[in-house]
């Protein structure tokens, strides 16, 4: 089955259940490695005119260091469905394991950036601001519960350049 290119607009899902009840994969790839995982913190909206995902990643990442060195990246969506093989790709680093090879799920490339073959939306973005979380700015002093070895996310706001659905 392939992908169909279609507007963010025409996925009639709230993004708050796409990203934080469904979960979804962030895959980006540097110097001929390619990596995979789970997010289920960040948003889908509008920034500078243009559509955008919002991620939130811990500086402890593997994937970081692929996303810190890469322009591209995609993020899918699975519907609520590949529970299973997304927790293990939140569970594992592809500093250890081969998270593709382990869970069935498949590489694909669409407009040359690597993503999910099993995935319901695929969405090929270009990152084009990163900023990294300041403590400073918590005005609600439980938030920092949420980080008890201080590794404060960085936010990578990521252009939607191409939106693709599964055929
Ligand atoms: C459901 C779920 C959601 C997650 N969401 C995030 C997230 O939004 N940001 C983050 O930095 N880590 C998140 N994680 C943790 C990473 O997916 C996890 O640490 C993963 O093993 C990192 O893999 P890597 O080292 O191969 O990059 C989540 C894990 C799970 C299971």
């Amino acid at each position: 089955m392939g992908f169909k290119q279609t507007d963010i607009r025409g996925i009639d899902v709230s993004a708050v259940k796409l990203i934080n009840d469904d979960w979804a994969l962030v895959t980006s790839s540097f110097g001929g490695k390619t990596n995979t995982m789970t997010v289920s913190w960040g948003g889908l909206g509008e920034l500078w005119g243009r559509d955008m995902a919002f991620l939130f990643i811990r500086p402890q990442r593997y994937t970081r260091e692929l996303l810190d060195e890469s322009e591209w990246l995609s993020v899918s969506f699975f519907g609520g469905d590949y529970k299973k093989e997304l927790m293990f790709c939140g569970r594992t680093s592809g500093r250890d394991v081969d998270k593709f090879a382990e869970t069935g799920l498949s590489l694909t490339e669409l407009d040359g950036v690597p993503c999910v073959e099993q995935a319901q939306v695929n969405l090929i973005c270009k990152k084009i601001a990163v900023q990294d979380i300041d403590p400073k700015g918590f005005l609600d002093e439980t938030i920092q519960k949420e980080y008890p070895a201080d590794d404060y996310h960085r936010v990578y706001v990521a252009q939607i350049i191409k939106t693709y659905v599964k055929e």
